[in-house]
């Protein structure tokens, strides 16, 4: 793991901690329309090839992502921040802490994100991830196509 423990502006990323759960899930319900329970947050803290991540400002979690490892590839399967302190570049730090926490083997990382989140696509852009595909129908509630991003690592 190459993370280390950032503070820039305030804003610390560390890694999650079973007390983070209930805040993580907070931050997840208010944020996307299908959202994983406390217990699947809680059950990923538990996951040796998982990531969980939190932004703290001023001693607030402010955001988190999720995802995990296997050889050569990563999925972060969630990102989000709270609405208060959107705008701040706190996605992109969660963005970038995740990308260090990985073993050094990982050489690429996807994910999927709703075709209409333009914010989360501006996000994933700026952060070298491309456009790999699309997934049609993939989202319900309401449904919606995917699309599928890879970030490569450059070796
Ligand atoms: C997507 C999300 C995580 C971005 O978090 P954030 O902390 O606001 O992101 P940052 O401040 O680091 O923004 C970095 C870049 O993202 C893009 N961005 C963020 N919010 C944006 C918005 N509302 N509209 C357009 N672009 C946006 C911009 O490119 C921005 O760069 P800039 O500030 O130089 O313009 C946040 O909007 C969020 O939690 N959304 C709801 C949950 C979600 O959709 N998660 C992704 C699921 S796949």
């Amino acid at each position: 793991m190459r993370l280390q423990k950032e503070t820039m502006s305030d804003i610390i990323i560390r890694k999650a901690a079973a007390k983070d759960v209930p805040k993580i899930a907070e931050i997840e319900k208010a944020s996307i329309p299908q959202p994983w329970s406390e217990a699947a947050f809680a059950d990923a803290l538990t996951q040796e090839n998982a990531v969980t991540l939190v932004a703290e400002a001023d001693g607030e979690i402010a955001g988190f992502i999720t995802g995990v490892f296997l050889f050569d590839n990563a999925d972060i399967y969630s990102v989000a921040t709270s609405e208060q302190h959107r705008k701040k570049g706190i996605g992109g730090k969660l963005l970038t802490g995740f990308f260090e926490a990985l073993p050094s083997e990982v050489e690429a990382v996807g994910l999927e994100v709703r075709e209409s989140n333009s914010a989360a696509i501006s996000l994933y852009e700026k952060h070298g991830f491309e456009r790999v595909g699309l997934r049609k129908n993939f989202y319900e509630q309401p449904r919606e196509n995917a699309v599928l991003y890879t970030k490569q690592f450059s070796k």
